[in-house]
């Protein structure tokens, strides 16, 4: 093509050449040569003259053909304007100019092309990741469209380019397009498509040779990964709310839509929202619940399944159905109820007998008050609970018991070591009775029990008691003894059913084994002292007291420490004194006879009516003694064989008819334990037959009598031997002393 341009060219030349002879007059053309035209624009062709006062124009195209333009002359210029431009003109004009006879004529080449727009870009649909779509680029009215090259570009690369090199049949302008389709990827997302198209003609010059178009890939993504959150639970009560949050992924960020699914199959729309929160749930809520992330390319649902239970309508008794209530306490039962907004109660017993009590009702709460139960409120109470149309019933049981005291123990006082003793163990105010127990224990063995199956059926507080009797010993001090009382009622529940007390024995010993020390002896001289000191063991240690017996026989105290002191004393002090240990468990006593003594005076022997009698006469031997009516006297007669204690009466011996064997010493003896005296006197029995007799023994004896006097401190010596032994006996003194 380019080559057959240029033929023609070539020949032009000659032509102008073939006129280039002419002087003077000239002719010339604008533009030279040669004009590029694009179809549709206007253009001019100027030819004018030089050195011609009234040139002819004239212009035709090389072959002959219409002109396709307009003309007109103006002096010495004609203008041939072709407006538009079209294939029409690709001519080569001629424009002839006679000035007289001269003729001169100049070519001019009109070439032309179509290139008016830049590249149109269409998406055959909206660019989605994943979805192949066809791009097509268009560069309309193109010519001469076997110049065009189309390429078709993403971002930076080149996804096709063509050339459109196929013959031209007939001279027109052609729109080409380039169609690519390519399946779009995430990193497209920012890219641009770019078409180019460039038509290349080297040969003529015109701009722009290359145009291109830009457009921003619009990359879309269809809603994905569409998840619904439901918070708290799919399964709902009456009255709850739930919020259920939807996500969904797409570019660009897809619409959150909620909606529910009704029965009928229809969709009722509810949020735009991509949080949808529902109060106040009724069961008619329950349903499927839809989602939708709608963005410009697409739409994802997701459904939910909301069911909404009805809020179960309950009643709850406090503190429970069976209450165990201590006879005389204050006792509130509770109803109380959830799921019901404006319940009703009411309140009543089993058998229907008087509630014996005050009722409060209070929003969703009842309470029946029992001051102080008793046996008139041993039932099973019942509470209704009216709520709309339902109704229901819960019931508590009051049982009673009565256990408030600990066992009471009673024990005989004093404990003492051997003497029986009785422990009462004592259980007041207690129900049921029956189901008591009281056990007596002592360091952990069971000594006693006792049950009182006799109660059964007792509707009353009784007082139970178990007694037991035991002898005690010393050893039981510091055991503890046990009074367990125990309510065996094991259907019911309350603290204590047990309950005990508790004693430490602690046992006493009366007093026993009291001991009078007298210092020196019992037996006194009078103004001397004497310490009479007792002691007696016990438990507790006991007490001394010291008493004098009177002649009445009673008591009279004179001291209560554990040594009686006497100081001068005198023969009235002579007595017996008591000493008694005495304390709680008991007493004992001891006593002392003590003897204050002077010694024998003015002792007195006599024979009546004289010391010389006859045969056959009576005679009175009598010995009196001066002081203390405790003296004793003794009449005796000496012998050499030994000396025979005569029976005397009050000091008096009577012989009746003396024999003469009757004669001789009579010795009376006036002793006590302090000091002796000794009277003698020698009775004469003269015989009938006017014949003394007179024993010479008698007379040996007589004069030994004045020696028995020393005798009196031998006495003194055994009687104060005796007194330390603690006891004394005159008898065993005058025995020893022989
Ligand atoms: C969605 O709900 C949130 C929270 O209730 C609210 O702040 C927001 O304005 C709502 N948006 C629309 C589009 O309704
Ligand atoms: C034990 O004590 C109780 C209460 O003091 C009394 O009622 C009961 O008679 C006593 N029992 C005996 C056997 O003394
Ligand atoms: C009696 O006891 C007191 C004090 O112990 C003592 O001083 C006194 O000598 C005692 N008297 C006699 C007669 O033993
Ligand atoms: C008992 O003894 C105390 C001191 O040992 C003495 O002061 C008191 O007088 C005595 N009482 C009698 C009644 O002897």
């Amino acid at each position: 093509m380019p080559r057959k341009i240029s033929m023609i060219f070539g020949a032009s030349s000659m032509l102008w050449m073939l006129f280039a002879v002419s002087q003077a007059f000239k002719i010339e053309i604008s533009p030279e040569y040669k004009i590029v035209a694009q179809i549709g624009t206007p253009i001019s062709l100027t030819c004018s003259t030089t050195e011609c006062e009234s040139p002819s124009f004239s212009w035709r195209t090389q072959i002959d053909s219409p002109l396709n333009g307009k003309v007109r002359n103006e002096g010495s210029k004609s203008t041939l304007t072709m407006d538009p431009v079209s294939f029409e003109n690709e001519h080569s004009y001629l424009c002839t100019a006679t000035c007289e006879s001269k003729k001169m004529e100049k070519g001019i080449q009109v070439e032309i092309y179509s290139f008016p727009k830049d590249p149109e870009i269409y998406l055959s649909d909206s660019v989605e990741v994943g979805k192949p779509v066809t791009v097509t680029c268009s560069v309309p009215d193109v010519y001469p469209f076997d110049r065009l090259e189309i390429s078709l570009l993403k971002g930076n690369q080149n996804l096709k380019t063509q050339e459109f090199l196929e013959e031209m049949q007939t001279k027109s302008l052609e729109t080409k397009s380039l169609e690519v389709t390519f399946i779009p990827i995430n990193e497209d997302i920012g890219k641009d498509l770019v078409c180019q198209a460039k038509l290349h003609i080297e040969e003529i010059d015109f701009e722009p040779k290359e145009r291109e178009t830009t457009k921003k890939l619009q990359v879309y993504i269809s809603p994905q990964n569409t998840v619904i959150s439901v918070s708290p639970s799919k399964r709902l009560q009456e009255g709850g709310s739930v919020t259920m949050t939807c996500s969904s992924e797409g570019l660009p960020d897809p619409q959150i839509f909620w909606s529910r699914k009704l029965d009928d199959g229809n969709i009722q729309r509810l949020s735009g929202n991509a949080t949808l929160t529902l109060i106040a749930m009724r069961m008619e809520d329950s349903g499927i619940y839809v989602c939708e992330g709608v963005n410009l390319v697409g739409k994802q649902r997701e459904e939910v399944e909301l069911i909404v239970k009805e809020k179960p309508f309950t009643v709850e008794v406090f503190p429970g159905p069976q209450i165990s209530a201590q006879i005389g306490d204050s006792v509130v039962l509770t109803c109380a109820i959830t799921g019901c907004e404006s319940p009703s109660f009411s309140w009543r017993t089993q058998i229907d007998s008087p509630l014996s009590g005050k009722v409060r009702s209070e929003g969703t709460k009842s309470t029946l008050t029992l001051n102080s139960v008793s046996f008139e409120n041993e039932h099973s109470y019942l509470c209704t609970v009216t709520c709309g149309r339902k109704k229901l019933e819960k019931g508590i049981q009051v049982e009673l018991y009565s256990f408030p005291r600990d066992p009471e123990i009673e024990m005989s006082d004093p404990l003492v070591d051997g003497n029986q003793a009785t422990v009462n163990c004592s259980v007041p105010n207690v129900y049921p009775a029956d189901r008591l127990e009281i056990k007596l224990l002592k360091e952990g063995s069971i000594m006693k029990n006792k049950i009182f199956l006799e109660d059964v059926g007792k509707k009353s507080l009784e007082s139970k008691s178990l007694e037991i009797t035991f002898i005690p010993s010393t050893e039981d001090t510091g055991k503890v003894l046990v009074c367990q009382a125990e309510l065996h009622i094991d259907e019911m529940e309350f603290e204590l059913k047990q309950r005990q007390s508790t004693q430490t024995l602690h046992v006493n010993v009366s007093p026993r084994d009291t001991r009078i020390l007298v210092s020196p002896s019992n037996i006194l001289e009078e103004g001397s002292s004497v310490n009479m000191t007792c002691s007696s063991d016990g438990l507790p240690a006991p007490k001394i007291v010291w008493s004098r017996k009177l002649n009445n026989g009673n008591l009279q105290p004179l001291s209560e420490n554990t040594t009686l002191t006497l100081t001068s004393t005198k023969t009235e002090d002579s007595g017996t004194y008591v000493c008694e240990g005495v304390n709680l468990a008991g007493r004992n006593r001891k006593e002392v006879e003590l003897i204050i003594q002077d010694t024998p005076k003015d002792i007195q022997l006599t024979a009546f009516p004289s010391e010389s009698v006859k045969e056959g006469e009576t005679v009175i031997i009598s010995c009196t003694c001066g002081n203390a009516p405790k003296t004793w006297i003794i009449l005796k007669k000496k012998a050499e064989t030994g000396d025979t204690v005569l029976k005397s009466t009050d000091g008096a011996y009577t012989i009746h008819k003396a024999q003469l064997e009757d004669a001789g010493v009579y010795e009376c003896e006036s002793k006590n334990e302090v000091g002796l005296q000794l009277r003698s006197l020698t009775l004469d029995v003269k015989g009938k037959g006017n014949k003394d007799y007179f024993s010479p023994e008698l007379l040996v004896l007589y004069c030994i009598s004045s020696l028995i006097i020393p005798g009196i401190g031998m006495i003194i010596y055994f009687a104060r031997k005796a007194n330390m032994k603690g006891s004394y006996s005159l008898v065993e003194a005058q025995k020893s002393k022989v």
